[in-house]
């Protein structure tokens, strides 16, 4: 008998041939994105790990599961989906946006990732870059173009906290980080950074170390330079831009590497 993955519990055959997979951290939302899409059915669920299959309205299989907050998990999720046969990684996520222009409610589509997380350092070295796979960014900017999803297009940073390493002032210790934190928002604003979240540095750099098709968008749910905490009104209608955005996306993504 096939083996059952350890932490996602599912056999490869359970994904019905799927080769393309939806990773959104929250496994609450995991139901929601597979209800947007036709034939939605329930997987599994362990830990963090909600899994649901559906498809396409060009009959593509999808499968959505959910990586939890950060790094190590997100790595796990990858590692043993990439072992039942997945080739294309989507990440969809929400972010906050660090450039001082950008309004609350725009989807980032990614190009890549500062690496400040530490997970990825166990795929490759630092000096290898987080980079999305051009053809995730080419069917995602098309799409969210083509449906009219106010977004920006460019590099992200993810971070392994969401207080300390993204600058928050409105932590326990009231802002306080050690020395090698200080300043960071304000240098990655610098930089261009349009925002930080926490696993697309992980997901992205995994994708191509293992010759894997991965992409990330996430939906600006709080601009830093306004406020410190997302904004619960606009998050609801900001993850819908970013679902529609995904599942949208995928029939236009070129089958097979390239
Ligand atoms: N996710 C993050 O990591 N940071 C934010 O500000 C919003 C979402």
């Amino acid at each position: 008998m096939a083996p059952k993955m350890f932490h996602l519990q599912i056999q490869a055959s359970a994904l019905m041939g799927a080769t393309l997979a939806i990773l959104p951290g929250d496994p609450g939302r995991v139901e929601r994105i597979a209800r947007t899409m036709k034939n939605p059915k329930f997987l599994a669920q362990n830990r963090e790990y909600m899994m649901w299959l559906a498809e396409t309205e060009e009959g593509r299989k999808v499968v959505v599961c959910s990586t939890g907050i950060g790094g190590p998990s997100s790595a796990i999720a990858v590692e043993e989906l990439a072992m039942c046969g997945i080739k294309d990684f989507l990440r969809v996520g929400t972010t906050g946006l660090i450039q001082p222009q950008i309004d609350p409610g725009t989807v980032v589509i990614m190009t890549g990732s500062v690496r400040l997380e530490g997970t990825s350092k166990h795929l490759a070295p630092i000096e290898y870059p987080a980079v999305a796979h051009h053809e995730w960014v080419r069917s995602l900017v098309d799409t969210a173009r083509r449906l009219k999803i106010p977004h920006v297009v460019g590099v992200s940073a993810s971070s392994d906290t969401f207080y300390q390493g993204q600058s928050r002032q409105d932590s326990f210790k009231k802002g306080f980080v050690v020395r090698e934190l200080e300043g960071r928002m304000k240098e990655m604003e610098q930089l261009g950074v349009l925002s930080f979240e926490m696993e697309a540095g992980l997901i992205l750099t995994q994708t191509s170390a293992f010759g894997l098709r991965g992409g990330a968008i996430a939906a600006g749910i709080v601009n830093r330079h306004r406020r410190e905490l997302p904004d619960e009104s606009i998050i609801l209608d900001a993850e819908a831009k970013v679902i529609e955005l995904a599942a949208k996306a995928i029939d236009s993504l070129a089958v097979g590497p390239s």
